[in-house]
């Protein structure tokens, strides 16, 4: 199996290009199912996530084209079959995306449940109550999603409690051809969803309030394909600002969207970071090379992600002072600590809350990757680490982060890939 070894201690410095948001070309990927004529997406990251998106479509009977520049053509008017198979959506969660799609324009959809996952429950009942919302007949039965409707799904008013970006995506996909007005209240305001919602609108949708918690959708007969370019991934350009906050030195990330890592800039501005940016860069530069201790709890967009919490408790790991990190989405997200903790880091867990007391210097050692974002803070961990560290089971990285022992060998990291 491949790991990936860091020889850490370096200072990074130098430019980066951000790749293409995963979490908004997973939902655009599967919108491919509501056109009429081939959507072609472009700046899609090359990503284990994508391949299985893809893959899942492909086994559904689409026509998928794939250029040299992972520009990918979806025809979905070759479909022959409405089921998304355990074997695949097993090992992606966000294949549940293709429900909403499926339904609203087949009128029926065969989705395994996706089970549960290293960061927690993850449950979907959100996901299916609001498609019986809408109309559709649904049973659970022998692990499988199973779901009808007779004719078109209906308009509804629906309300998502907790707040979910998935679900949102689902109802906004599906209200899309559905017959009359859907409201979602309480609607995740993720940049991703709002990337969804502009590729569905250029399809032909007509969506009003996206970005904001009350999405409005008058559903329409027919979409077509499109040409669109998924937006930056800012959870990829947030992870590199945190190394170098991290590392010390300098960096710029180009073909970034600054305004999508307001949250986390803030914290890294309060951790000692300067960080200036323009419309489509960003930079961050670290002038005392010990970053401070930084609290932070996280929530659902504009505040801090969960995707990002694990590799904070990195940068707070070698912090000057104590920090305290609150997890508000997902219950389970902190199986990295025991890793970090392996490497010198003091760390100590109080129900949701992880209390960091910063020391000079962490020390390499080989650790385990347990999740995707986990997994990057354990890399963040080995940047600075005294001596080598050695992380196994990194196909959770390849999930979510493109060339990363590439981007960071640029950046002057010692970082191999070896198996
Ligand atoms: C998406 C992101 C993931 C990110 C998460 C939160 C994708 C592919 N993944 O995941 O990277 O960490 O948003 O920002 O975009 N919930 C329910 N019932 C449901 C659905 C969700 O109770 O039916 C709960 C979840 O357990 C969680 C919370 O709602 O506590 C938020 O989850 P959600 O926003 O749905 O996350 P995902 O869309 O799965």
């Amino acid at each position: 199996m491949e790991k990936l070894l860091i020889r850490g201690k370096k200072e990074l410095n130098g430019e980066i290009v951000a790749s293409g948001a995963k979490n908004s070309a997973l939902p655009i990927l599967a919108a491919s199912l509501l056109a009429d004529s081939p959507l072609k997406v472009s700046n899609l990251p090359h990503l284990n996530d994508i391949t299985t998106m893809i893959e899942l479509l492909g086994s559904m009977g689409l026509d998928i084209a794939l250029s040299e520049d992972m520009d990918v053509l979806v025809d979905a008017s070759t479909i022959k079959n409405l089921n998304a198979r355990y074997e695949l959506v097993k090992t992606m969660r966000a294949s549940i995306l293709v429900l909403g799609p499926l339904l609203t324009k087949f009128h029926r959809a065969k989705v395994a449940l996706p089970g549960g996952c290293a960061i927690g429950s993850r449950p979907v009942n959100l996901h299916i109550q609001a498609m019986r919302e809408m109309g559709a007949d649904i049973v659970l039965e022998n692990g499988y999603i199973k779901a009808k409707t007779k004719g078109r799904l209906k308009g509804a008013n629906i309300s998502l409690d907790p707040v979910s970006v998935g679900a949102t995506e689902n109802v906004l996909m599906a209200a899309s051809l559905a017959e009359g007005l859907t409201t979602i209240n309480n609607a995740a305001k993720e940049p991703e969803v709002v990337d969804l919602a502009e590729c569905l609108k250029k399809m032909g949708a007509e969506i009003e309030g996206h970005g904001t918690d009350r999405i409005v959708i008058n559903g329409v007969k027919t979409l077509l394909g499109c040409d669109f370019s998924v937006m930056p991934d800012r959870v990829e350009t947030a992870t590199y600002l945190t190394a170098v906050a991290m590392t010390g030195g300098k960096i710029k990330i180009k073909r970034a969207r600054p305004n999508s890592v307001s949250s986390v800039v803030n914290k890294l501005r309060e951790a000692g970071a300067v960080v200036e940016s323009g419309e489509d860069w960003i930079t961050l530069e670290m002038n005392n090379s010990r970053p401070k201790a930084t609290s932070l709890s996280t929530g659902p967009y504009p505040s801090f992600p969960t995707d990002m919490q694990a590799q904070f408790i990195a940068l707070n790991s070698i912090a000057e002072g104590t920090a305290t990190v609150t997890e508000n989405i997902f219950e389970n997200r902190f199986t990295h600590v025991q890793e970090i903790a392996r490497m010198g880091g003091k760390i100590t867990l109080k129900g949701n809350t992880a209390i960091i007391e910063g020391i000079k210097s962490l020390i390499g050692a080989p650790v385990m990757a347990t999740d995707l974002r986990a997994s990057a803070s354990l890399v963040l961990a080995g940047l600075v680490a005294d001596g080598a560290t050695e992380i196994d089971r990194i196909y959770h990285i390849d999930r979510g982060y493109e060339r990363i022992e590439e981007k960071l060998n640029i950046l002057g990291a010692d970082i191999e890939r070896i198996s």
